[in-house]
This record gives C-alpha cells, sequence and structure tokens, in this order.
C-alpha cells in the first residue's frame, strides 16, 4: 500500500456501533460475549472445537482426538478418527426435517430468469450424479476437474464428488486451456466435469472447445462429462465425451447413493492458487475441519438466521464460493443464491436488481465490485428496493474508506453492519472479521481475529511490532479450517517452505497489517510478489512466465500498481530479443499472449518496453523500482548505486506510461 494510502487509513477514525435491534437478535451480541467466547477458544481450543464439531456437524463415528499438530514439520490433523461426509452434511441430514421444502440454491442466470432447488431436489441430484460418477470409475480418493460456469451443475457435481470421497478440484471458468491442462495435469485428474459453453454478460465462454485444447496433454482424463448451457454444435468425442443430461435421464431420480464414511483428515477437495514463485499450487483442504470452520464462520460472521437468504457475489471457481456459497451455507440449511452473470449487465443496477427480486437479506462481495458500481452514479441503487437487506460484507481485498462508505450509505442505507472479512485460500475460511452484532466498525479495518484464531504482527526481525506499527500478518495456532498441503508433496516440503519458515514454527501469511490502539487490525495488503487484480489473485512470476514463452520476448519483469477500480492494476515490463522490434502490434500481440497462456484476468493493463531491466551485479531484478516507476513515484527511486548498471533507470522512466 502506498504511504498517502496508509496515511489516509492512519486518519480514518468513524466508528459504526452495531445497531441495537441487530445485536439483540445477533449469535454473539456483544464485546463480552465476543471476549468471553474468544477468551475460550484459545486457552482450551480443544474443548472449544469439540463442543462446536458436536454441536454444528454430523459424525458418523466420533473422533479419537481433537488435534495434533506442529507448525515446525508442518502437520496439522483435527478430528482424528472422526467420520463424516460433507455431502451428508449439507443434504442428507435435512432431508427429514421441513428444511427439505426450502430452496437450497436460487440460481439467477446471466439472463435475467431463475431456478430454484429445493434442499430435497438438490438431493435427488447428487444422488444421481454421485452415481453415475460411480459407473464410470470415479472412486474415492480420485481426483475430478471441473470447468463449469456459475450454474447449479456445478454445486451438483462437488456435492456428488464429496458424497462418494472423489477430491474436487474446480478450475474458474475464466481460466484458459493451458491453465486448466497444467492443473488436470498436476493433480492427474481422471475425469473431468465441463459444460458446452458459459455465458457471462450476454457474451459466450467457450468452455468445452478450452477443454478440448487441454485435453490433448491430459490422457489420464478418461471421461469428459457435458452439461449443456446453450445450444452450439460442439464436438463429441466418442467413447470419452458424455452429456451431463443423458446421463441423468437414463437413471432413476430416486437413486440413492450411499454417502462414503470420510476421515475428518480425508481431502475433500483441491483448489490452485497463485504464489510468490513458481506454477499456481493446489492447496488441499480436509474434510471434518474445512467443513466446521465453514459451518461456524458463515452462521457467526454473516449472522446466519433460518430464514436469510444469502448472496455472495463470487464465482465457485474461487475459494469463497466454495466456502460462502457451497459449503458454509448449505451446511446450515440456507438458502444460497447463485448468480451466473456479471455486476454491470445488463446494466449496473443488475446485483441490486438480484437483491430486490429475491428479498436478499445477506449480501457479500468484492470491493474491487463496489468501487466499479460506485463510478457508476448511486441512482442505480435508490431505484431499487433494498429493504430486505439487513447485513453487508466484502471479501478478497482491502477496502478503501471512501467505498466503504459508499456501500454503508447507499446499499446499507446507513445502518446495514458491514462485515470486512480476511481470509485466503489457503485459510479455507475466514479469520479476521467484524461480529456484526458485537463490534463497532471502523472503514477499512477488518476488525477482530475469529474464535480460535491466534494472529500476531511481526517485524523483520520477528519481534511483535507495536501499536500502529505495521508488520507481518503471521498466525500462531492451528485453526480447524487451515490447509494441510499442497497437492503431490505429501512431505509438505513446499507448504513448510512458503508458510512456515518466514518465521519458523508460525504460519506466514503474506500480508502486512497493523494493529490499532483499540486492537482493531487493518490489513495493508500482499508484502510478496503476489498481486491482487479485482479481488483475483496472481503471481507476478506466473505473468513473467508467460510472457517469456513467448518468442520475441527476453525477459520481463511484472509488478502490480494502485488501479481505481481493479485495487490492483498490472504494470508489464518486457525487453525484446535480438531481430524483433518495439510497436503497438507487438504490444497487442504480446497481451493477446498473457490471455491465451493464463486467462483474461492476467490481461496486462499496461506493457512498457524496456532497453535493459534494473539488475544488481549478482542478476537480481530490482523491483522496488520497477514498482515505483509503474506507480509513477518516481523523485526518490531510492538508492540506485547498487545496480549493474543504473543507466537503465533513466531509461525505464523515458519510457514510463
Ligand atoms: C487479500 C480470498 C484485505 C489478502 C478469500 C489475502 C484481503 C488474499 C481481504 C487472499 C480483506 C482477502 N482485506 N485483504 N478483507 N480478503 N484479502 O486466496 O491479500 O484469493 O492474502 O482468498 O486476498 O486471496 P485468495
Amino acid at each position: 500500500m502506498s504511504k498517502e494510502g496508509i496515511d489516509v487509513l492512519l486518519a480514518e477514525k468513524r466508528t459504526f456501533p452495531p445497531p441495537k435491534e441487530f445485536s439483540e437478535k445477533a449469535h454473539i451480541k456483544s464485546m463480552k460475549d465476543y471476549e468471553s467466547i474468544y477468551k475460550r477458544s484459545v486457552e482450551d481450543p480443544e474443548g472449544f472445537w469439540s463442543e462446536m464439531a458436536e454441536k454444528n456437524l454430523t459424525w458418523f463415528k466420533k473422533w479419537d482426538k481433537v488435534l495434533e499438530w506442529s507448525f515446525e514439520k508442518p502437520e496439522i490433523k483435527w478430528f482424528m478418527g472422526g467420520k463424516l461426509n460433507a455431502s451428508y452434511n449439507c443434504l442428507d441430514r435435512f432431508i427429514k426435517t421441513p428444511i427439505r421444502n426450502k430452496a437450497a440454491i436460487i440460481w439467477e442466470m446471466d439472463s435475467g430468469g431463475y431456478r430454484t432447488y429445493t434442499y430435497q431436489q438438490l438431493y435427488y441430484e447428487v444422488n444421481r450424479f454421485a452415481n453415475i460418477l460411480k459407473k464410470h470409475g470415479v472412486k474415492k480418493g480420485d481426483r475430478v476437474t471441473i470447468y463449469l460456469p456459475m450454474i447449479p451443475e456445478l454445486v451438483i457435481a462437488m456435492l456428488a464428488c464429496a458424497r462418494i470421497g472423489a477430491i474436487h478440484s474446480i478450475v474458474f471458468g475464466g481460466f484458459s486451456a493451458q491453465a486448466l491442462r497444467d492443473r488436470i495435469q498436476d493433480c492427474q485428474a481422471k475425469l473431468l466435469i465441463t459444460a458446452d459453453r458459459g455465458v457471462r454478460g450476454g457474451r459466450f465462454v467457450p468452455l468445452k472447445a478450452n477443454a478440448d485444447e487441454a485435453l490433448h496433454e491430459c490422457p489420464n482424463v478418461e471421461k469428459v462429462i457435458v452439461v449443456k448451457r446453450t445450444d452450439p454444435a460442439i464436438d463429441m468425442e466418442p467413447n470419452r465425451d458424455i452429456w451431463w443430461h443423458e446421463e441423468m435421464a437414463a437413471h432413476d431420480i430416486a437413486n440413492y447413493c450411499e454417502p462414503e464414511w470420510m476421515d475428518a483428515e480425508d481431502p475433500l477437495f483441491i483448489l490452485y492458487t497463485s504464489g510468490s514463485t513458481g506454477k499456481p499450487k493446489g492447496v488441499l483442504h480436509t474434510t471434518g475441519g474445512y467443513m466446521l470452520f465453514t459451518n461456524l464462520t458463515f452462521k457467526w460472521i454473516f449472522d446466519y438466521h433460518d430464514e436469510d437468504i444469502h448472496f455472495c457475489t463470487a464465482d465457485i471457481g474461487w475459494v469463497t464460493g466454495h466456502s460462502y456459497i457451497v459449503y458454509g451455507p448449505l451446511s446450515n440449511g440456507a438458502t444460497s443464491l447463485m448468480f451466473e452473470g456479471v455486476p454491470t449487465y445488463p446494466n449496473p443496477g443488475r446485483f441490486w436488481e438480484i437483491c430486490d427480486k429475491h428479498r436478499v437479506n445477506i449480501f457479500y462481495t468484492a470491493p474491487t465490485a463496489i468501487r466499479a458500481l460506485m463510478r457508476e452514479g448511486e441512482s442505480w441503487v435508490t431505484r431499487y428496493d433494498l429493504s430486505s437487506l439487513r447485513l453487508l460484507g466484502t471479501v478478497g481485498e482491502p477496502i478503501n474508506p471512501e467505498a466503504w462508505m459508499w456501500y454503508h450509505t447507499y446499499v446499507g442505507k446507513g445502518k446495514l453492519p458491514i462485515v470486512d472479512t480476511w481470509w485466503q485460500t489457503e485459510t479455507g475460511g475466514i479469520l479476521i472479521t467484524p461480529l456484526p452484532g458485537a463490534m463497532t466498525l471502523k472503514p477499512g479495518s477488518a476488525n477482530r481475529p475469529f474464535p480460535g484464531v491466534v494472529p500476531v504482527i511481526l517485524k523483520e526481525n520477528g519481534s511483535p511490532a507495536s501499536v500502529n506499527e505495521g508488520g507481518y500478518l503471521v498466525i500462531e495456532k492451528p485453526w480447524p479450517g487451515m490447509i494441510r498441503g499442497t497437492y503431490g508433496d505429501p512431505e509438505n516440503k513446499r507448504v513448510k517452505e512458503v508458510y512456515f519458515s518466514r518465521f519458523p514454527g508460525k504460519y506466514f501469511t503474506g500480508d502486512g497489517a497493523r494493529i490499532d490502539e483499540d486492537g482493531d487490525y487493518w490489513l495493508m495488503g500482499r508484502i510478496d510478489d503476489v498481486i491482487n487484480i479485482s479481488g483475483h489473485r496472481l503471481g507476478t512470476a506466473e505473468v513473467e512466465s508467460a510472457l517469456v514463452s513467448h518468442e520475441a520476448v527476453a525477459e520481463a519483469a511484472v509488478v502490480g500498481y494502485p488501479h481505481e477500480i481493479k485495487g490492483e492494476g498490472i504494470y508489464v515490463y518486457v525487453t525484446l530479443k535480438e531481430g524483433y522490434q518495439p510497436s503497438d502490434d507487438l504490444k497487442k500481440i504480446l497481451v493477446g499472449h498473457v490471455r491465451t497462456v493464463i486467462g483474461p484476468i492476467a490481461t496486462p493493463d499496461k506493457l512498457q518496453f524496456a532497453p535493459g531491466l534494473p539488475k544488481t551485479r549478482s542478476g537480481k531484478i530490482m523491483r522496488r523500482i520497477l514498482r515505483k516507476i509503474a506507480k509513477g513515484d518516481v523523485d526518490d527511486l531510492g538508492d540506485v548505486s547498487t545496480l549493474a548498471d543504473p543507466s537503465v533507470v533513466d531509461e525505464l522512466l523515458k519510457g514510463r506510461l
């Protein structure tokens, strides 16, 4: 975060205590409640979490031991010996209660139509599809890659995998064929589930065509199940590709599939995410801890009550969708609204139209969406009846106070609490957040750790930072939803290196933060080479490797820079090989190349050709300088005397975009 950004936040003194009517009905009603629960959770974590596990999940068999952990190894095990099934916890346990007739999923289509699945209907579909997976040879522990748009079949496929103990790996529909190929290869998936095309903002996404391209190099995939979302003529490969609707039609509706008894530590899913270095890694989450953590965080943070309709605008291809569209809400018996489209189609009132139409109570989105909609003016908000809304939330990146105030004023009518929730793919669920019935909100602050979560802010040398002094956000104790490993590394070497070596024995988040005089947390963004584009996480190394895979590129360096809407934009420096000349055409080609290799989310915003990159004598690129130039902060570039060739800096300044 820039110095000006930090100054703005330090000057931010507005406070919003919880509305009395909200607190009275809330699960956690006051700071006193929170503090006593928090105290208990850290003094007796095993007692606290086992009580929660007993109360909130249904187990086939109780665990023998609550927790075994070492952040040195690292190894984390929760509820050892306990048996349960995630799909059972989201469906079966409600089937004999009045919840069976309640909407589990409201699916709002891109076009504006909608379809609803009750718990009983979803239960039937999941059972049927689970049997189909079995018929095609999918067994417990097998990996299934899912490359689908935001359609109900995505939820059905996830829960069907969970039902039979297959590990799902969902790949966001915005990723390219190559990105899909890498993710299928990494986890050696046996089966792929995709759709003919996705529909977003009136445009089609050629998922099946991408999948076909990816599968040229994925011999391990034996079958492809294809959902018909639109109606194009697509190629179906005989003996490999199967239509979802034909398979489903051939199975009886009441075709029960016995849920697999999963060990609490059996994997539930893999989700690929970007880090500072190398290719995206398959973050592994297991069944018991993840289910408990998403269940409880959903209930307490969104203050969920039985009658609520919850609308999380994320795509299920990201962790937010996994945890707060699917597993958290459904394991609570909630109604979860999933939206196929984009916030600006057919116009920038779309979110609010959906909230009005379906009488949404809880609305959870990303700061980037708020900033984009804010620019369109509040008249898009005020024309809808938003009186059903009770609670607002944000996730994915720091929210600037201006966007927070706009959200609070126009969407929340100056009354609704906003939960600014901080977490990561690796954390499985929310770690730092307001509890809306208890806490006084401050625009830009994520308030406090969730019960059981023990964060600390450390300085470079490992000692704790003092009040308002920034530092590295680190977590000291295990929580049930945390990462257990990365796929394909049973010894956890990668996890150890990435998360547990910067400060040995502690989980390193990669984020900077400070704690203010009241004990509230303020997140300040990534301090590593991960950038956050519209709430989408991307490693600069990935974009660089995409660029250098083009024949014209000798070297590339990628940094983030502050972007008004996206939070961060992608700034690319490229040096060309002999024989290539900088040109606008080549710029377009290189931008297009990155889109092909990774996907549209990685589209560079600015691409500067440079004769050379600033390097130390040992050949290390000095990103600090590149970041400053990208940001336009060029008056003081700091010490450039250690550069092998200080003159490259002048060239870079001349060519700045
Ligand atoms: C950032 C998304 C500030 C942070 C759930 C983190 C946030 C990264 C917030 C994880 C927030 C997420 N305030 N920053 N409320 N929420 N972040 O894995 O930098 O896609 O490390 O998980 O997003 O991104 P990921």
